[in-house]
Parts: structure tokens; C-alpha cells; sequence
């Protein structure tokens, strides 16, 4: 069968899966499905009618890019799904994938009160899906989508649009914090690059099909945290909350910042390498040291 013969292409191609997928099959599902433009669940009978000669071409074609040029499926496909809500993706963002997503469902539980959060900002926010997938957990409250790149977000705004949340999602333009107002937020959340110099260098081929501003954060990959880290107090209100994802880059950022007291989240679905800091905890350490 058709999905069978793709996955086995996939599988002998060797190639990286970590973009969504960790397998050939699923890989090769994503490409049949988008090929054969079939609904998420489709019937029997739809199954059973097969793919026309020009659905074969297509798929053909993005298995072809997929297998030469190492193209991850979700640039292929356009689409995927973070906390359930359906992102449109191409190479000027990230794929979406960060494990913030398990705890952005819940509203952040037990870390904060639901119930006082108006507003959010997202820095680094790529397609949106953090500043998209906050909207939807704290219906009242207002989100900012921070981003450097211009390209990004476009995307960010195209998936804001789509799931019509204009009037309390912003993409905005912002070096970090630069375009933000001070004492504003109950949550600041990032996935900023924290990738080093040797360690992008080693990733796989389909990485480098991201945008590089996505993944790169200097030599030892803690540029953007380091910043995140210095200014992040001065925009959270009493009672705010830092949520960074650091991925790889964990063991470092213990080790650069070893006076503050980070909690390391865990995730029931997996991935890891992510903390969170209180306001007063990063005001306390910044007066602890000026005192020292
Ligand atoms: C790792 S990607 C995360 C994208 C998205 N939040 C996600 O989780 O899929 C990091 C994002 O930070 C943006 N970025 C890099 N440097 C930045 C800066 N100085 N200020 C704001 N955004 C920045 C990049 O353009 C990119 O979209």
C-alpha cells in the first residue's frame, strides 16, 4: 500500500526526525495525507478510491524534496498542530515543537493564578504558536508576540488572523523587550534561539532549513537567555512569572547563573530544559549581588 511503500523510502533514506514527528512512518502519513488532500480522519470509502495520477506526481515530488533536500515534512505540508491549535508553517519560522505547549494547556498550574492573568508577552515568538496557544488558555487576557524578524511575523500575524484573535493578540516588532512598556505582564514566556557555535555547526541537514536567527544565540548559545535573565523583572507586575525554554543549553545556564534559583519544569509528554522564575526571585538575586 501506498503509505507502506513511502515510509520504506523515508527509512532507507536515514534521515533526522525531531520537527513534529520522530518516525518514517509518521513522516510519510503527513506527505500521503497532504498529497491526497484527505480530511484528518477519512472514510473507508475515501481510502479505498485511491490517488489519481497526478496525486502520485505530487507526492512523488514532495518525498523526492523531502529525501534529496532533507526538507522537514511540516515545510512541506505547511501545516501542524501545537497545543492542539493548527499552525501554518514555512521556512521563515520555527517548527513548532517546544514542550511549553503542556504547560501553556493547563494556563500554567499550578504556577499562577489563572484568574489574575490579563496579560502575556511571548518573546521570540516565530509562527505565534506560544502568544496563540496562550490567547486561547486565558481568554481575557491580552497577549504580546514579540519578534526581531520581520518575516517571522508575518507568519505569526497570518496564524493570529486565522484563529481570529486580532483584537488581543499583537505581533509586534522587538529586539527582546525594546518595544515594551515596564511593569506590564503577569507572564513572560519565551523559546528563544539557544543554540552554541559547535553545536549548530554538528545539527543534522534539516535544521538548515530553520532560519538561522531561530537557532543561533552566539558562541555558547546563551545570548538571548542572558539578556531574557537581565530584563525580564522590569516587565513582569508583583507576582509575575519568567517561563524560558533552554533546551540542550540547560546544564549550561545552571552553570552561568548558579545564583539563581531556577525550578526546572518537568513534562509528562517529554522534552525538558525549561525554568521558570518568579519577579521577586529575579529582583531579590539582583539586589543580593549588588549588595555583595
Ligand atoms: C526558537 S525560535 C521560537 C519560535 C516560536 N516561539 C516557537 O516556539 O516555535 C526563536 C525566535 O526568536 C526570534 N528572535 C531571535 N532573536 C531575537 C531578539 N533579539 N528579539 C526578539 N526575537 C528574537 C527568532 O526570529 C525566532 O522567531
Amino acid at each position: 500500500m501506498l503509505l507502506r511503500r513511502v515510509a520504506r523510502t523515508l527509512q532507507r533514506a536515514r534521515l533526522h526526525y525531531g520537527h513534529g514527528t520522530d518516525n518514517a512512518r509518521d513522516d510519510a502519513a503527513a506527505l500521503v495525507w497532504h498529497a491526497l488532500g484527505l480530511p484528518a480522519q477519512p472514510t473507508a470509502a475515501r481510502l479505498r478510491r485511491g490517488a489519481t495520477p497526478a496525486q502520485l506526481a505530487a507526492l512523488h515530488a514532495l518525498v523526492a524534496r523531502r529525501v534529496g533536500e532533507r526538507v522537514p515534512v511540516v515545510y512541506l505540508t505547511h501545516r501542524c498542530w501545537f497545543a492542539g491549535l493548527e499552525m501554518y508553517v514555512d521556512e521563515r519560522v520555527l517548527i513548532p515543537r517546544s514542550p511549553l505547549a503542556e504547560l501553556i494547556e493547563p494556563g500554567f498550574a499550578p504556577w499562577i493564578d489563572a484568574a489574575r492573568v490579563r496579560r502575556i508577552a511571548d518573546v521570540g515568538t516565530g509562527s505565534g504558536c506560544i502568544a496563540i496557544a496562550c490567547a486561547a488558555a486565558f481568554p481575557r487576557a491580552r497577549v504580546d508576540a514579540l519578534d526581531i524578524a520581520d518575516a517571522a511575523l508575518a507568519v505569526a500575524r497570518l496564524n493570529i488572523r486565522r484563529h481570529r484573535l486580532a483584537r488581543r493578540v499583537r505581533a509586534v516588532k522587538s529586539d527582546h523587550f525594546s518595544a515594551l512598556k515596564a511593569d506590564a505582564y503577569d507572564i513572560i514566556v519565551s523559546n528563544p534561539p539557544y543554540v552554541g557555535r559547535a553545536e549548530l555547526a554538528a545539527l543534522p541537514p534539516e535544521y538548515r532549513h530553520e532560519p538561522a536567527a531561530a537557532l543561533a544565540a552566539g558562541t555558547d548559545g546563551l545570548d538571548s537567555v542572558r539578556v531574557i535573565l537581565r530584563d525580564a523583572a522590569r516587565f513582569l507586575r508583583p507576582g509575575g512569572i519568567l517561563v524560558v525554554e533552554v533546551g540542550n543549553s540547560e546544564a549550561r545556564v545552571r552553570k552561568c547563573f548558579p545564583q539563581l534559583p531556577f525550578t526546572w519544569l518537568e513534562f509528562a509528554r517529554g522534552g525538558g530544559g525549561v525554568f521558570l522564575l518568579t519577579r521577586e526571585q529575579l529582583v531579590a538575586t539582583k539586589r543580593k549581588r549588588k549588595q555583595g
